[in-house]
């Protein structure tokens, strides 16, 4: 069971790496105190007048009305919880339209210092109430093989075009992801592949993921997720797809993600493969609608590994290059793209560029945020 070893040995890169990333140090706690107590004032002097005393806009007042728009509602714990606040700072500083929002959504960039801006947007924080949603700032980058921990509302369409031999193939996958509960997600997959002239479909891959863990302290989020893969043609098999992911902000420049999963085929055992990525991403612009190169590591553990002269390797190998490009000003609309190369099993392609558009939809609509 060489292939079982190997898991043990590669597992520690993916998963215990990033849980063994140091804890930030607890501010203290006096410091936090008065933050929030000036955070407090400012909110009340200057944006409840719109944005209501609680955090939410009283829609009948006659300053709300004539805002043309209403202003958001930090009330809602769903809406407050998952915006992360870099955006906000970003609005708060430089205005609405800074992020594609409304005019009527004042800059306090020249008012206000960033001290007090961070003061006022650690107190909104506090007006989504108790609560067990994992915070918008666990929202990182969805990667192009590593797994997402964070539950988000998006559309995402893959395009996978694998060069081998003048034997190309491309695959599509349309997924849907939809918040369920205050951790949970649904995820509705669909694979549609072409290679030489055949096209099929490939799989429907419904799933269910949720949030184990989440701490916006630590920076770290930890998620269970399985899907089942249901074959779309014959001659397919079914497939059973568990998987851990694992988000971590490093710093304020850096952030990690990982995941193990087992992709079980439920009809042959010899097509077992446990499969390990990770990715670090660079996320330090000032805007979202930026370029942000990350690179991915994929390791691939087939249970049975074949005889000779084609007997796999172990452990296959390859690394993933890639860049999220954020479209919109919001970056809620975003491309990202890669190319990915085997390190090690070289016959199995030559070469696969990848290509994601993503859309969370929970941050505008696909004409808003430009
Ligand atoms: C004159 C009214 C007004 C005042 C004063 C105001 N806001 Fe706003 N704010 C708005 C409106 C309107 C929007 C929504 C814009 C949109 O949806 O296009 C908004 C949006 C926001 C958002 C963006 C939320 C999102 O959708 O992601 C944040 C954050 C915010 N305001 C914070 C503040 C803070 C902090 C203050 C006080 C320092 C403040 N606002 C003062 C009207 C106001």
């Amino acid at each position: 069971m060489q292939s079982v070893k190997s898991i043990f040995a590669i597992a520690p890169l993916s998963l215990l790496a990033g849980l063994a990333v140091s804890v930030a140090a607890p501010v203290a706690a006096d410091e936090a105190d008065a933050g929030l107590v000036r955070g407090d004032e400012i909110y009340r002097g200057i944006c409840a007048t719109c944005h209501g005393p609680e955090g939410g806009p009283d829609h009948d007042s006659a300053l709300v009305k004539s805002l043309g728009v209403v202003p958001a509602n930090f009330a809602d714990p769903l809406f407050n919880s998952r915006e992360p606040m870099s955006d906000w700072k970003i609005v708060v500083t430089y205005g609405g339209p800074a992020l594609g929002f409304s005019e009527q959504m004042p800059a306090f960039g020249g008012s206000l210092s960033e001290q007090d801006i961070d003061a006022v947007l650690t107190y909104i924080k506090t007006l989504g109430g108790e609560h067990d949603y994992p915070d918008g700032d666990l929202n990182l980058f969805l990667p192009i093989r590593t797994k997402k921990a964070f539950p988000e509302d998006e559309w995402v369409w893959k395009q996978r075009y694998t060069v081998k031999d003048g034997d190309n193939a491309w695959r599509n996958v349309f997924e849907y992801e939809f918040r369920v509960g205050q951790r949970g997600q649904g995820i509705l997959e669909l694979t549609h592949e072409v290679e030489g002239g055949d096209t099929n479909f490939g799989y429907f891959e419904p799933g269910f993921k949720y949030v184990l863990r989440h701490d916006r302290r630590n920076g770290f989020i930890l998620t269970a997720a399985a899907q089942v893969g249901v074959p779309l043609e014959s001659g397919s098999n079914w497939l059973f797809l568990p998987y851990l992911a694992y988000g971590k902000i490093l710093s304020d420049a850096w952030t990690l993600q990982s995941h193990a999963r087992i992709k079980f085929d439920l009809e042959d055992s010899d097509r077992h493969v446990a499969e390990f990525a990770g990715i670090v991403h660079w996320v330090d612009a000032p805007r979202p609608r930026w370029v942000f190169p990350g690179l991915e590591l994929v390791a691939e553990v087939p249970f049975e590994r074949g005889e000779e002269p084609n007997r796999k390797e172990a452990v296959q190998w390859s690394v993933l290059p890639q860049a999220r490009i954020g479209l919109n000003k919001r970056g809620n609309i975003a491309l990202n793209v890669g190319v990915e190369f085997p390190l090690n099993d070289r016959d199995r392609y030559d070469w696969r560029a990848w290509v994601y558009f993503i859309w969370d939809f929970a941050d505008g609509g696909l004409r808003e945020g430009w």
